[in-house]
């Protein structure tokens, strides 16, 4: 395991860590817009005043910052590897695969501990305007963690999360984790230009609209069945049953389907691979809207008293 992640972190400093940069903060987006006003309000005091309350903005803070010295601790806490063999086998452990250090699942719930309290300073009057950055880093890895565990391969030991497979997009060489960070993705949204950082894109427009009309055909799975686990108070077990889905698509798509040596562009396999990848990404957004909204101002724990006294 060590020397996985010693290999991990010596190929990911020269390629993409996850979603493309753009894909995070389109999450983001997508997640603002099911936050009640009284969670954006919330989170407003929490996220450093540079992001302008919008975790959208703020989604892809911590791939920049897992390539700093200073940030390099939080580097593997982007994914879990798992010891299976998709596409034969796919299973993941928590217990088992997430690596000393933290990994995708452990940094969730720890983060999601550390942002209760934070809500708490915030409903108390001690914490305005993002100057506890404990806070506002715990609100950012957050944002961004509950995208990357949706990534198959962000749940995948399986030649490195897919950065050792070689593969083939629109007649440029790459590896597979890119083709699922960002080739896919920008090969459904069929755009040529690099997504937004500022504003939610048409794409992911057209996805939230999708998942509020909760139609069963119309996504691979219903919405409503994304959030069977959803608690905030069990965070490593609802991150644990995340990343499993995820590591299934392994087997049933991402590795059953590859080919190294011919276009996925072309040949069928992005194609195939658009429902999935706008469930993943739905998924993601909903979920992290959701969570949030139960931490700070839903039933999840016992905020009922807090809440009256807020005055945001
Ligand atoms: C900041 O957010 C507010 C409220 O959402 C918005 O009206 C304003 O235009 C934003 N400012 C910038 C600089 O994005
Ligand atoms: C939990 O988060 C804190 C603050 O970011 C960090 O110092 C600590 O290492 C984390 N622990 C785990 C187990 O991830
Ligand atoms: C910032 O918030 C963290 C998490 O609740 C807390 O441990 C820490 O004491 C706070 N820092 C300050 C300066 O209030
Ligand atoms: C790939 O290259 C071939 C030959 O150079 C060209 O005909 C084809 O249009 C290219 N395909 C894509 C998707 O760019
Ligand atoms: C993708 O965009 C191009 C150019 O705007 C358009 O011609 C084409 O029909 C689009 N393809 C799909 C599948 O929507
Ligand atoms: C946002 O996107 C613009 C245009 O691509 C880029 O110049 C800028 O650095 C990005 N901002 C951040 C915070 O990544
Ligand atoms: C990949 O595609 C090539 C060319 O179509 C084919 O010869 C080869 O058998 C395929 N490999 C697998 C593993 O399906």
């Amino acid at each position: 395991m060590t020397m996985k992640q010693l290999l991990i972190g010596s190929l990911f400093a020269a390629s993409a860590v996850a979603w493309n940069a753009e894909v995070h903060n389109q999450i983001g987006f997508m997640a603002e817009t099911f936050l009640t006003p009284k969670t954006t309000a919330i989170l407003q005091q929490i996220l450093e005043p540079k992001y302008n309350g919008s975790i959208g903005k703020a989604a892809a803070w911590a791939d920049a910052y897992a390539h700093t010295p200073e940030g390099r601790f939080s580097y593997q806490w982007h994914w879990i590897d798992t010891e299976d063999n998709p596409p034969t086998l796919c299973h993941l452990n928590y217990a088992q695969d997430c690596a000393k250090g933290g990994c995708v699942v452990s940094a969730i719930a720890n983060q999601t501990e550390i942002l209760k309290g934070c809500i708490k300073h915030v409903k108390s009057g001690s914490l305005t305007g993002g100057t506890n950055l404990t806070c506002s880093y715990a609100l950012k890895w957050i944002s961004h963690f509950t995208g990357d565990i949706a990534q198959p391969l962000h749940a995948s030991g399986r030649a490195v999360g897919g950065n050792t497979f070689r593969a083939i997009f629109g007649n440029v060489s790459t590896e597979l984790h890119a083709v699922w960070d960002g080739y896919i993705p920008y090969a459904d949204a069929n755009v040529t230009k690099t997504f937004s950082n500022q504003t939610i894109e048409p794409f992911f427009a057209s996805l939230v609209t999708r998942i509020l009309q909760d139609k069963k055909d119309d996504f691979l799975e219903s919405p409503e069945k994304w959030l069977a686990c959803s608690d905030p108070s069990t965070p490593k077990l609802c991150a644990t049953r995340w990343a499993q889905e995820s590591n299934k698509w392994d087997c049933e798509y991402v590795y059953k389907n590859v080919n190294s040596t011919t276009d996925l562009a072309t040949s069928g396999y992005a194609v195939g691979a658009f429902p999935i990848i706008e469930m993943q990404i739905s998924k993601a957004a909903l979920r992290l809207g959701t969570w949030l909204n139960k931490m700070a101002v839903g039933n999840a724990y016992d905020l009922e008293d807090e809440d009256e006294q807020m005055e945001l």
